[in-house]
């Protein structure tokens, strides 16, 4: 299950991204935001977020902020999280195959639908490669 949070200056680009994903008929929960009007703490809906991922191992989570900065900040204060600020397609491809990041962050002020749409793609789609990175996590 993929799980999206945001906050309001993550919105709408969470907008976006979740069109993306009801066109290719895949489902998500949102845990909020849901309105860029009214200013809200993005750690509240990092951490609703983190609870969702953490449900099943399986699960990945897609947070937007306005830089992605605080949203990875909160995601990765909790030890089971791996939570990467991705701003283009080799960073969110190399964040799943060498550090098996379980949330992509995305910065909602900087980027295009269509550029974090393909960067949520590369997320998705790409596995964690194990061996010596699988070693390098069991240390963080
Ligand atoms: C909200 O104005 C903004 O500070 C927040 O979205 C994020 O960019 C923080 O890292």
């Amino acid at each position: 299950m993929i799980i999206l949070a945001s906050d309001h200056a993550g919105y709408l680009l969470k907008e976006e991204i979740k069109k993306f994903f009801n066109k290719e008929n895949i489902i998500a929960i949102d845990v909020g935001c849901y309105s860029r009007e009214q200013s809200v703490d993005y750690p509240d809906f990092a951490k609703a977020g983190n609870e969702k991922v953490l449900e099943d191992p399986r699960n990945v989570g897609i947070y937007v902020c306005g830089t992605g900065i605080g949203m990875s900040l909160a995601a990765n204060r909790n030890p089971k999280i791996r939570a990467a600020l991705c701003t283009d397609v080799n960073f969110a491809t190399l964040a799943r195959s060498h550090n098996d990041a379980n949330v992509l962050c995305l910065p909602g002020r900087s980027l295009s639908a269509r550029k974090a749409i393909k960067i949520v793609k590369a997320f998705l789609i790409t596995e964690f490669e194990g061996g010596r990175h699988a070693r390098r996590i069991k240390k963080l």
